[in-house]
């Protein structure tokens, strides 16, 4: 069944992207900044100075040349998007185009943000490590899991947005997963994991070594098994258990905007030699067309294999195969 918050303009367009073979996911980090301070990820220290305020005419050019380009989904990260002041005409505007939009959120600000963002948000991402103090403790973040509740409690009772929870796996919380899927159940929402990726100069010592990374994964595909909802798929968590080798198609179906308005295929910090699609203010979406240039990327990010972000991993190896699947499972309302 069709959800119903998303047309069938979102189906066409996205739909139309994969024939022509042109990206059509457009992340888009707004700010650095952030409300947390977790001991597993170190943006909360940067103060980027070329860090772009945009306008909303700004926006609503960025949002209508994207559609234009071909992009279909608009997903929100960061630092932290909660914290963006005009997050509410971001999303209005996309979806008013036609967008599927989606956020990547620690959470704290769920309920304070609710009303500006409920009508116009489709997937809520919530991250989560641990459950309770522990949590707290990680993010080095007061009351942040209560706050978490509170906002699924109001997001779950909003019918047409999807909730799920995003839990990154490290020495930290390698033993937590399991809290994780039982406060799932209990709300009844679904839990994509992945390992932690390194930080340099960060966080290198919590990383999961070859064997830690064998135990928690199959003890995850285990959970899966028995009925738990995990929401990767098993091809996705042997890949992570057994660190398969793999071919990433991120510069294929995705560009995403920096908070200084440089677009590329990927995170800067972890693609070396990545080449960039220009500034998103004086160059619009332009040099997405630039064939060369694309190529170059594609070519570049299909070896990479620094990180098993969710989105990433369920779109690996063969990009039909895969997108077949996501797009089935969508429309089927089992995944997004
Ligand atoms: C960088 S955060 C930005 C959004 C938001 N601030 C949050 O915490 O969800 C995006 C995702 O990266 C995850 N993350 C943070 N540190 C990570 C690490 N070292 N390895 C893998 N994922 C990490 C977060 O948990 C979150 O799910
Ligand atoms: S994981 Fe999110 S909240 Fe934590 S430091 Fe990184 S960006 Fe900030
Ligand atoms: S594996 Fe991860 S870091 Fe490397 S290109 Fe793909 S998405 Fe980017």
């Amino acid at each position: 069944m069709l959800k119903k918050n998303i047309g069938f303009k979102y189906y066409f367009k996205t739909f139309s992207s994969i024939v022509k073979r042109r990206p059509f996911i457009l992340y888009h980090k707004p700010t650095l900044l952030c409300n947390c301070k977790c001991e597993f990820c170190d943006f909360w220290k940067i103060k980027d100075p070329n860090e772009l305020t945009l306008t909303r005419e700004n926006i609503s050019t960025i949002l209508k040349e994207g559609w234009d380009k071909g992009f279909s989904t608009y997903v929100l990260w960061g630092g932290e998007p909660l914290m963006v002041k005009d997050l509410g005409f971001y999303l209005k505007t996309a979806k008013n185009i036609g967008y599927k939009t989606s956020m990547c959120t620690a959470g704290l600000l769920l309920k304070e943000r609710f009303e500006e963002i409920k009508d116009n948000i489709d997937i809520i991402i919530i991250s989560l490590e641990s459950t309770g103090e522990k949590h707290n403790r990680t993010r080095r973040t007061p009351n942040l899991f209560e706050k978490i509740v509170d906002g699924i409690e109001l997001f779950k009772n909003q019918k047409n947005v999807k909730i799920k929870i995003w839990s990154h796996i490290n020495r930290i919380n390698k033993n937590d997963f399991i809290d994780v899927l039982k406060f799932a159940k209990k709300y009844g929402i679904v839990v994509e994991f992945f390992p932690s990726n390194i930080f340099s100069d960060y966080n290198e010592s919590i990383i999961l070594d070859k064997n830690e990374r064998y135990e928690v994964f199959n003890k995850i595909i285990f959970y899966k098994k028995i009925g738990y909802p995990v929401n990767n798929s098993i091809k996705a968590l042997k890949i992570m258990r057994d660190k398969i080798p793999y071919v990433c198609n991120k510069a294929k179906i995705s560009v995403q905007i920096e908070n200084d308005g440089t677009i590329y295929p990927c995170e800067r910090r972890f693609v070396e030699d990545m080449k960039s699609y220009g500034n998103i203010l004086q160059d619009g979406f332009s040099k997405i067309n630039d064939k060369k240039l694309y190529l170059y990327n594609v070519k570049k990010l299909s070896k990479c294999s620094n990180c098993f972000f969710p989105c990433v991993g369920e779109s690996v190896d063969n990009l039909l195969v895969s997108g077949f699947v996501r797009f089935l499972n969508f429309v089927m309302n089992k995944d997004s």
